[in-house]
């Protein structure tokens, strides 16, 4: 830590998708310090991912631990603990062992794709879309718990005698945070829990007549709980420290780029992308392809709802051409490989590698690359991987101003992918918008320490988190009209191919 830093401090863990990581940030929102660690990543058949929850845990401790050392403090420095995470992504463990009873299944799973089909056989994919805002699709929580008792033998028995807990990533590690089997505290955030399609977002409690639809019994679930209140002390390394905060990733940003109002959004680019609009207290319906869902609820006030257009795939296409395809060896290197033409040479690539999500929603999609010809090289494919994100980018930003009535005049982005320049000036071409980046790129976890903070009085109001907020970055669009028409016209048409892959 330098002494431009002075204590007290709010620590806030992200549990992401592909590592988990800690960040200590000062009454700023500045940040002191940052551990990260990445965990393994399970494909056991095509379109199978899966994490082990036990490394994850593992890891969150090393982090955390990490992250005070790095900023040279201890427990008592920390004032509250907030908590972030990859969503969807399920875990069910044994009360008494506290031993997952399977590795996750991570959001970008397929394989409960015949089961959403038959859930909404002769009633169509929206059949509990009114309630919980969401189109029945392998990506939720729901499905995954439902596979996992009807998969693991023994396990729907042991889960409806009350021995089995269920949980998104925030659940397991604020369980394990408050003592696990010694008194561990089951709980999840709305915001977490409307992503599950087992919660009644106007209620926002546990819907009955889903949960016996799905064949999953009350006794698993956590208490649905706000997403800034204490809900615990953590023991262990932070012994004592109030656990204050709980959204998942995407929410979290919301909150971290101070989003407080209607019509405010932000576009983060991770492993996947994900933009949400804060509509405002009312849940608005999608009629486009976009998800309702919780954006916040800090304590006992009125929840906050979103409209969100999520992208299975944008950072994980960079890592597969660097991992699986080996074309290059760090994912920085696809911006220079990119820059290295002019443009795409006539290739557009749709990575469909677990469907298509917003707003299409088709499982049955898988990747394509189209308009290949001789001509094309390993830096054209590079092009197209960052245009197909600006171009994903384009297709939610159109749904959105379809169902809001809102016209974009700048997207707020963050996200590792941020650090792309040729990427956001893709994207504010491809919107004809300015795209423009605050000075803390980390809003995810931002996003969980002012929750945290405000949960315990640390910052007083959502206006004194605004103050915090600096442009650090803006990109604006240069690409003429008819060039991002006829672009725009080719990748809808490379879309097309994908679907109808699998039958
Ligand atoms: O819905 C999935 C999302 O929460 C994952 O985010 O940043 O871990 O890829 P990320």
């Amino acid at each position: 830590m330098t002494d431009t830093h002075a204590g007290p401090f709010i620590a806030a863990i992200d549990q992401g998708t592909t590592s988990s990581r800690c960040i200590v940030f000062d009454r700023d929102g500045r940040i002191v310090s940052v551990d990260q660690k990445e965990h393994e990543q399970i494909f056991p058949k095509p379109g199978w991912v899966e994490h082990d929850a036990a490394e994850i845990w593992t890891n969150v401790q090393e982090v955390v631990a990490g992250a005070l050392a790095k900023a040279g403090i201890g427990k008592d420095d920390v004032k509250a603990l907030g908590i972030t995470n990859q969503r969807e992504t399920t875990v069910l463990w044994d009360k008494a062992t506290g031993e997952p009873v399977h590795n996750a299944i991570v959001w970008q799973d397929t394989r409960t794709d015949a089961l959403c089909k038959e859930l909404g056989r002769n009633v169509g994919q929206d059949r509990f879309r009114r309630e919980t805002g969401l189109p029945l699709a392998s990506y939720f929580a729901g499905p995954k718990i439902r596979w996992m008792l009807d998969n693991v033998e023994g396990l729907r028995e042991r889960a409806e005698r009350g021995e089995i807990l269920f949980g998104t990533m925030d659940s397991w590690v604020i369980w394990n945070l408050t003592g696990g089997t010694e008194g561990g505290v089951h709980v999840t955030d709305v915001t977490n829990a409307s992503r599950t399609l087992l919660m009644n977002l106007q209620t926002l409690s546990w819907d009955e007549r889903i949960l016996s639809s799905m064949e999953i019994p009350a006794a698993v679930l956590p208490e649905i709980r706000s997403s800034a209140e204490v809900y615990g002390t953590a023991k262990g390394a932070l012994e004592g420290v109030p656990v204050a905060s709980a959204l998942g990733d995407q929410q979290a940003a919301l909150f971290g780029q101070t989003c407080f109002a209607k019509g405010e959004a932000k576009s983060t680019y991770g492993t996947g992308t994900f933009l949400l609009l804060n509509t405002g207290e009312t849940p608005v319906n999608s009629y486009n392809g976009l998800l309702t869902t919780v954006g916040y609820r800090i304590g006992d006030q009125a929840p906050v709802y979103a409209l969100e257009g999520s992208i299975a795939v944008t950072g994980s296409l960079v890592q597969w051409m660097r991992d699986q395809m080996g074309l290059i060896s760090t994912a920085a290197e696809i911006e220079t490989l990119a820059s290295s033409v002019e443009d795409n040479g006539g290739a557009y690539f749709v990575p469909a590698f677990s469907g298509l999500f917003a707003p299409y929603w088709r499982s049955d999609a898988r990747g394509v690359i189209a308009g290949l010809t001789r001509y094309v090289t390993k830096a054209h494919i590079a092009r197209a991987v960052l245009e197909a994100t600006a171009w994903q980018t384009r297709e939610i930003v159109d749904a959105m101003a379809k169902d809001s009535g809102v016209e974009l005049t700048a997207l707020k982005v963050d996200g590792g992918m941020t650090s792309n320049n040729l990427l956001m000036q893709t994207i504010a071409d491809a919107l004809d918008a300015p795209v423009v980046r605050p000075m803390v790129a980390e809003t995810t976890c931002l996003g969980a320490a002012y929750a945290a903070g405000l949960a315990v009085g640390f910052w007083q109001d959502t206006d004194e988190l605004r103050a915090n907020w600096r442009r650090a970055a803006e990109w604006t669009p240069r690409m003429d009209a008819a060039t991002r028409d006829r672009e725009y016209k080719n990748w809808l048409k490379a879309v097309e191919r994908t679907m109808g892959w699998i039958e």
